[in-house]
């Protein structure tokens, strides 16, 4: 391969830097192209084609199905490690020692308790309130209450913030889906493992003793670590961007919250599960909906299919799916919203629209299946993807830190009206 890339622009040339990855990935170094050329830019909506940095986090391959943590891979990960060990090596770079683990519950473990006054800002919240809004707005307030900026060149300082918003989130969430209950506002209990923690909190009733349920656990568990990190997709890309103009980590993952919200991205996982239950209210028709998926002049899309990166299946959602066959078989549920997934995968996997546009279940596609199996409100499936991918938006905002990465500021290309004189109001 040569070592550039040559671009021609009215018969001059510029040649380019083109740089390889360790995965054998190439790009064209294009940061001294508006200077070279004199002006001229790159276009590319969605950068589709356009990397933002270069990481060391995640590695993708869209075309054959590939997603590696740090260089392992994640059929690997869900089987052998836990949540907060695949945090660890996320955020750190290498899977911890016993004693670094530990270490890290136990230091999360100290922090997991919210200042009491979190609590009127939760309670100024409608019910109604859609918990994504919610937990973008106390994760931003966390802020408020831990207001020592924090200096990311300090492996101190950055540990304890990784371990006070990691301690911190699981109480939001689980306040956030209590409140919307009209439930107690408690903590769960420091004695127990993380993702028990986070069911205890959710699910423990004021008048009952709690009884833990293993095949959730593990479920749950597995489900956080299929999520904790996708490299720059657009929840974490907001993320870096936010945080590249030195904006707080905590300021920075709520941007991230909000953007995981959008339906088109975290907020598929909830509208997969309505458009599922959509289709069982209309008879189990699913040719209708696949029709409409198909319908350009349809607004509608079949949720928890296609991806940006991904032209295979996504290696999440066939974890996933056998997942949920697991834990739905274990808890003897038989789910017609399982059956109906199952027979529009099928429909679509065969059908020439979808095989063409290389269209396949994404990580959504199945994740709402088990979460309700859970009982688990639809409207608090994203919210379970935000506690998922935040090992991820940490690693990705400390790496972006650490690395010095520039201010993100992309140029643009004005098509908007030329110069024109001013027009007095009674001329207009
Ligand atoms: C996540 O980026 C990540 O890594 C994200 C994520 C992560 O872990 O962070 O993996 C999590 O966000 C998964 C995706 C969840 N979203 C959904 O399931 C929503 C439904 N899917 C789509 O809206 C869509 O597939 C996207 C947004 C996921 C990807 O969109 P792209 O890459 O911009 O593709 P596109 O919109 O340009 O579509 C290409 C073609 C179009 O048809 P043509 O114009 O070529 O005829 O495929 C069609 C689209 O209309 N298409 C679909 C479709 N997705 C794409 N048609 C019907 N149903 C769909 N779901």
């Amino acid at each position: 391969m040569s070592k550039t890339a040559t671009l021609e622009i009215d018969g001059k040339k510029y040649d380019f830097p083109l740089i390889t990855g360790t995965e054998n990935e190439v790009a064209i170094d294009i940061s001294n192209l508006r200077a070279a050329t004199e002006g001229v830019i790159t276009l590319d909506s969605g950068f589709k084609n356009t990397g933002s940095c270069e990481s060391a986090i995640t590695f993708l391959d869209g075309e054959k199905g590939i997603l590696r943590y740090r260089g392992y891979a994640i059929e690997e990960l869900a089987q052998k490690v836990d949540f907060l060990e695949v945090a660890y090596l996320l955020i750190f770079g290498e899977l911890p020692t016993k004693e670094q683990n530990d270490k890290f519950h136990d230091d999360i473990r100290a922090q997991s308790v919210v200042d009491e006054d979190v609590k009127k800002i939760l309670e100024a919240f409608p019910k109604t309130a859609h918990p994504m809004g919610i937990i973008s707005s106390l994760t931003s307030a966390l802020t408020a209450f831990n207001p020592s900026v924090v200096n990311v060149e300090s492996d101190v300082d950055m540990y304890n913030s990784v371990v006070k918003i990691l301690g911190k989130m699981p109480v939001l969430v689980a306040w956030t889906m209590r409140k919307k209950q009209g439930l107690p506002l408690d903590y769960g209990d420091d004695s127990i493992g993380y993702v028990e923690n986070i069911l205890k909190m959710m699910f423990k009733k004021p008048n009952a003793e709690y009884k833990q349920n293993q095949i959730f656990i593990d479920a749950l568990d597995k489900l956080l670590i299929l999520h904790a990190d996708h490299e720059q997709n657009c929840s974490t890309s907001t993320v870096r961007i936010v945080g590249s103009a030195h904006a707080g980590l905590f300021a920075s993952i709520s941007a991230g919250i909000s953007a995981l919200w959008g339906p088109l991205h975290g907020g598929a996982n909830q509208a997969v599960l309505e458009m599922l239950q959509a289709i069982e209210a209309d008879g189990g028709d699913t040719k209708k909906y696949m029709a409409k998926a198909k319908d350009k002049n349809d607004p509608f899309r079949l949720m928890g299919f296609g991806h940006r990166v991904y032209k295979n299946f996504d290696p999440r959602a066939k974890i996933i799916k056998q997942a949920a066959d697991q834990v739905l078989n274990d808890l003897g549920i038989e789910d017609p919203i399982l059956d109906i997934a199952k027979s529009l995968e099928k429909e679509a996997l065969e059908d020439p629209y979808f095989v063409e546009r290389k269209l396949y279940p994404n990580v959504d596609f199945y994740s709402g299946i088990i979460y309700r199996a859970m009982g688990i409100p639809t409207e608090m499936f994203t919210v379970m993807f935000a506690i998922g991918r935040l090992p991820g938006w940490i690693a990705q905002y400390r790496e972006m830190r650490l690395r010095k990465e520039p201010i993100g500021r992309p140029r643009q290309l004005y098509t908007g009206a030329t110069l024109r004189p001013f027009v007095e109001v009674d001329k207009r």
